[in-house]
């Protein structure tokens, strides 16, 4: 009689010895280094590419590659290992290869080296864990690959379609090239990203000089018009007050800048400060993606309200703690009083300027914020020498230094645009 398609639950190779405890964990536990430094990669890179659209995707990626990590830590945890084993890097291979993508020149030869290297090593990594072990014994680990392969997959396809998208000069493919070779010599001696495969020699003496460090200038392509900062119209003045709103909602990329800057700086913190940090980073990707989607569907381009730049030069001046206390206590914080706050918000675009799509967003954006709050406060607690009791001078001194950034040009009035004609 044939076997039935169930037994075993569904679950295949149940009857092969595949891998023990102590490799699952070992394998493990270098996939879960390798997502956490994607994160940190291409967190690094939303700041440093200037196209806007590949903003946006590399702040989903970092997210869902933080998700990632986060499953394989809780997995290696659940099978006999102490939190301290995935603290540090599993081997200085992994860590020197890593290092040295950071420094990854310009857009086109870091997204062809993530493209075309590191993402499909990593996927690599994953199926061949798959056929080594023993789906039952191994169910945990099992299911959360078959998880992060379907994400992968996608990122697959999107990273393939953002680099279809540049248009690299010669000099640019030809770095491309040398880099993609050299991070595979890297990863030769590494033994593949799951260690598995045969050790070679490191590369000898091509390394970039020191550790990286992201460039603090602000770095924009032409997809959007900008001002330093806007004239705030008053609620009444219903269609320019919308405008307003939505141009904030786009500006908000600042913000996500500022906390891949705090992601990428802020070493030493525990695992849950990162995952955190890069979902916030996300959410605030997501509210600048709000203010596009609005303004392309209520004027047919995204380019009909600018956005504004101030903030991202705060984010680029102030130290890493003092931006994200601003941030969280000061800007997020005082948007949960009411009236105005963020609640004023969703209530003007619902009963106001009557916009369906703009009461979705910041119906959201305000969800999104009471979170982001919680986090902040969570976070800062922990971070700031005396917790939240003592942090509130540190915090209004930085909101100061805000204000300061934004008083340096005037603002400008947007010009209400004209309606597309149907
Ligand atoms: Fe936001
Ligand atoms: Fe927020």
């Amino acid at each position: 009689m044939p076997e039935s398609n169930y037994r075993y639950a569904g679950l295949h190779r149940t009857k092969e010895p595949g891998l023990s405890v102590a490799e699952a964990v070992e394998r493990l536990r270098r996939l879960a280094y390798v997502e956490r430094r994607l994160v940190r990669l291409l967190a690094s890179r939303i700041v440093t590419v200037a196209e806007r659209d590949l903003k946006a995707l590399l702040a989903r990626l970092q997210y869902e590659d933080a998700l990632h990590a986060d499953l394989l830590r809780r997995r290696v945890l659940e099978m006999r290992t102490n939190r301290s084993k995935l603290e540090s890097a599993p081997d200085a291979g992994w860590e020197a290869l890593f290092d040295e993508a950071e420094h990854l020149p310009g857009s086109y030869p870091f997204l062809a080296v993530v493209t075309l290297v590191l993402k499909p090593e990593l996927r690599n990594a994953f199926e061949s864990y798959l056929v080594t072990t023993n789906h039952l014994a191994d169910y945990g680990s099992v299911r959360a690959m078959q998880h992060i392969l379907t994400d992968e997959a996608e990122h697959d396809r999107l990273l393939h379609a953002a680099l279809d998208d540049l248009t690299p000069s010669k000099e640019g493919r030809d770095t491309a090239g040398v880099w993609e070779q050299k991070l595979r010599g890297y990863l030769a001696a590494a033994g593949g990203l799951d260690g598995t495969g045969r050790r070679g020699t490191p590369p000898a003496g091509e390394g970039s000089s020191g550790p990286y460090r992201i460039p603090h200038t602000l770095t924009r392509d032409e997809s959007l018009s900008r001002v330093w900062d806007y004239v705030v119209p008053p609620l009444e003045a219903v269609p320019e007050h919308l405008d307003y709103m939505m141009g904030l909602r786009l500006s908000e990329i600042n913000v996500a800048e500022g906390l891949a800057i705090v992601l990428f700086e802020t070493e030493g913190m525990p695992w849950e400060f990162y995952l955190d940090i890069s979902r916030h980073l996300w959410d605030e990707m997501r509210h600048s993606l709000f203010g596009e989607a609005a303004i392309e569907q209520t004027y047919g381009h995204r380019t009909a309200i600018p956005m504004r730049d101030y903030e991202a030069i705060y984010a680029l001046e102030a130290p890493p703690l003092e931006q994200y206390a601003v941030l969280g206590l000061e800007v997020e914080g005082k948007n949960m009083r009411y009236p105005p706050g963020k609640r004023q918000e969703w209530e003007f675009a619902r009963d106001m300027a009557g916009h369906p799509l703009m009461t979705t967003l910041q119906d959201f954006d305000w969800a999104d914020e009471v979170l982001h709050v919680n986090i902040a406060r969570r976070q800062l607690d922990e971070w700031f020498e005396g917790g939240l009791k003592a942090i509130s001078e540190f915090s209004r001194h930085g909101k100061d230094h805000r204000s300061e950034v934004k008083g340096r040009q005037a603002p400008t009035a947007i010009v209400h645009p004209a309606e597309p004609q149907s």
